[in-house]
């Protein structure tokens, strides 16, 4: 059994990367499971808080993460990148810098995004020098790019076309396969 953690960048109750992260999980295959946590708690980063002691809402994520096999990300894009919101909570994660090989270290990312037209492409490939300094494995196998999020999805949150809905299966079949590989390499 593989666990996920899986963190949206978007706090909006409406979101569609939200929206999107759950479908990921109805999909994903049985033995990976999946759990949707939490950024809305974590502050704003500030090194005197850090030094000071790190709040419990980060030291209890971080190790929801050091207890799983990997992460999947659903990242907006703003302003061609990626969103702050979450970039904030990674940066909190990632600290004491010592921390990262026992907390992010070899462990699975996957990425996904729906967005406007480029359906998030840009902010997709932002975040990759984050997962470097993460020490994480990239999950390169499948790409997922939803443009025009607005009617993608429909009222209740579901993808509207077949041809996208076979996409997001076989992104989280491929993914759910890659996260077992690793872990069994390791
Ligand atoms: C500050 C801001 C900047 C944005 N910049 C972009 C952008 O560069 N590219 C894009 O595709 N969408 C952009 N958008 C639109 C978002 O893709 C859209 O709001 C999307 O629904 C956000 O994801 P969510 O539904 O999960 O909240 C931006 C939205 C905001 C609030």
């Amino acid at each position: 059994m593989s666990k996920i953690i899986a963190l949206s960048g978007s706090l909006r109750r409406g979101s569609y990367n939200t929206a999107l992260l759950r479908l990921a999980i109805a999909a994903a295959p049985a033995g990976c499971e999946i759990e949707l946590a939490s950024i809305r708690e974590i502050p704003l980063y500030d090194g005197d808080v850090d030094a000071a002691g790190q709040p419990a809402e980060v030291v209890a994520l971080k190790e929801k993460i050091a207890a799983a096999d990997g992460l999947l990300l659903a990242s907006p894009e703003y302003n061609y990148s990626l969103p702050g919101t979450l970039k904030n909570a990674i940066d909190w994660l990632s600290r004491p810098a010592k921390d990262i090989p026992r907390v992010f270290g070899g462990r699975v990312v996957g990425l996904m995004g729906t967005g406007g037209p480029g359906g998030t492409r840009l902010a997709q490939a932002a975040w990759l020098p984050v997962f470097r300094g993460l020490m994480l494995v990239p999950f390169f196998g499948k790409q997922l790019f939803i443009a025009g999020a607005n009617k993608a999805f429909d009222a209740e949150g579901q993808l509207v076309e077949e041809a996208t809905r076979t996409q997001l299966a076989d992104f989280m079949t491929s993914f759910a396969a890659f996260v077992a590989s690793v872990r069994h390499a390791s």
